[in-house]
């Protein structure tokens, strides 16, 4: 099956979201990564769910919200009702995560769970039944640009591994440091979507489409 591609806004020009997004669109995204932030949980802050609904008009692809606020629970709703198809969740960030999810679910929203670098994998051990998508974060999350973590790849053919042997449809996603020379590795490590802010919207407007392409195997 092809890797899906979900760039991440994150690196767009933010003076004209909606344009990136139909850009990116047709240049063959998957979906549309959003990163939504803080100051908190990480030192950052980003996005919050009127500027999701502002952009839900420009595409039709999925809107895969990857949450780093603490606490997330209050928020649910908002994100979902502004447009978002998937919501990941950190574990390091919400002490009930296992409710988190099925609330997710309960939404009719899909659940995505995302972990940090320094969070060990066993953490997932029992939730891979209640999500739809794990987030291995191969960066520490809060700024797009930064340097793909090399131990990730040990991480993500773990998780790969269980993912097959409970024969569950997850979506095994990898963010952070994602380019032409890491989308490989990661790939055959057991990746099945690729998050890609830099490698693709900092290749200029005109080479989104081969800056996609070339992230795929
Ligand atoms: C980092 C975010 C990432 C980020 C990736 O906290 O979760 O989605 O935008 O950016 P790049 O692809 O530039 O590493
Ligand atoms: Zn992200």
């Amino acid at each position: 099956m092809t890797t899906l591609i979900s760039p991440s806004i994150l690196a767009a020009d933010f003076a004209k979201l909606g344009e990136e997004i139909r850009a990116v669109d047709e240049a063959g995204a998957d979906m549309i990564h959003i990163d939504v932030m803080d100051g908190h949980f990480v030192p950052n802050i980003t996005i919050g769910p009127d500027v999701v609904k502002a952009l839900r008009p420009h595409s039709k692809l999925p809107f895969d919200t990857h949450l780093m606020i603490a606490p997330s629970t209050p928020y649910l709703e908002a994100f979902a009702e502004a447009g978002s198809d998937l919501i990941t969740v950190h574990p390091e960030a919400d002490p009930h995560i296992h409710r988190t999810l099925q609330s997710i679910r309960n939404m009719g929203k899909k659940a995505g769970v995302a972990i940090n670098p320094g969070t060990p994998v066993g953490v997932l051990d029992p939730l891979y039944e209640l999500c739809d998508l794990i987030l291995v974060m191969s960066v520490n999350p809060g700024f797009g640009g930064q340097s793909f973590i090399e131990a990730s790849l040990g991480r993500i053919e773990h998780i790969a591994e269980r993912i097959q042997t409970l024969g569950t449809q997850t979506i095994l996603e990898v963010d952070g440091g994602i380019n032409a020379k890491t989308a490989p590795d990661v790939q055959r490590a057991g990746a099945t979507a690729l998050v890609a802010g830099t490698a693709v919207f900092r290749s200029g407007l005109e080479s989104y489409e081969a800056a996609i392409r070339t992230l795929r195997l």
